[in-house]
């Protein structure tokens, strides 16, 4: 049951157990499998979700037809609130990359929710801040960093969401094709191929398909400043 994980969302933040189980027992399941989209980019949406379990890519496209990723979101993320709290349509298609269960919850829901509980709105606040610091941090990372620091940067962020220690070091199952890594990190699949091939030859990283293990986090790290 992913009960506990959806609990850990900042929308249950500081409520007693009896009522954050209460909301979420009003919220609807929606298993969502790998590779279909929840909400398409400019449609108009009226409801936030939280992830139960799995992982939601959050992408945009160019006129031209090119991708761009914003975030690849997992378990107790939440996503599609903008639209809630700036009424207008949807910022980006939201995807499963991996197998995922959603928890939806309608504007009109959350709403009441946060008139019955005002404290959940500092939480809200809180993530949304966080996020906009992350983008803030990846677009000047566009202009001032080069690209291996960007991947090195992207696997770093990837491992604290969804990394795993393993004996030689920590394994980041992050179900991304090589063409989805790229685009979060903003450069062409030949470009991430050539840094993570460069990352493996000096023996920071080992690859294994839509998995990563990084073996030198401090290296990775200087890399990615
Ligand atoms: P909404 O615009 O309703 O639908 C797309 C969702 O993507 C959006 O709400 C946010 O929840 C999420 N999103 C948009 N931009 C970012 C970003 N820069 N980082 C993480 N998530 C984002």
């Amino acid at each position: 049951m992913d009960d506990d994980v959806v609990l850990a969302a900042p929308l249950f933040a500081a409520i007693d157990t009896e009522a954050a189980h209460a909301l979420l027992g009003s919220m609807k399941r929606v298993p969502l499998p790998r590779g279909r989209a929840i909400f398409g980019e400019g449609e108009p949406g009226d409801r936030l979700y939280v992830i139960g379990s799995g992982k939601v890519k959050l992408g945009r496209r160019s006129i031209d037809g090119r991708e761009n990723l914003l975030a690849v979101l997992g378990p107790a993320e939440m996503f599609g609130e903008l639209s809630l709290f700036d009424p207008g349509p949807r910022t980006a298609t939201a995807s499963a990359v991996s197998d995922a269960v959603l928890y939806e919850l309608g504007h009109a829901d959350l709403i009441a929710w946060l008139e019955e509980h005002p404290a959940v709105a500092k939480h809200l606040l809180e993530a949304l801040a966080r996020r906009l610091r992350r983008t803030n941090e990846a677009l000047a990372d566009l202009v001032f960093s080069d690209v291996p620091g960007r991947v090195a940067k992207a696997l770093l962020d990837l491992s604290r969401r969804f990394g795993e220690p393993i004996e030689d070091g920590l394994r980041v199952a992050h179900d991304l094709t090589q063409e989805e890594l790229a685009q979060l990190v903003g450069a062409s699949r030949e470009t991430v191929n050539k840094a993570l091939a460069d990352f493996a030859g000096r023996g920071w990283v080992r690859r294994e398909g839509r998995a990563i293990v990084l073996l030198d986090v401090a290296r990775l790290e200087r890399r990615a400043r």
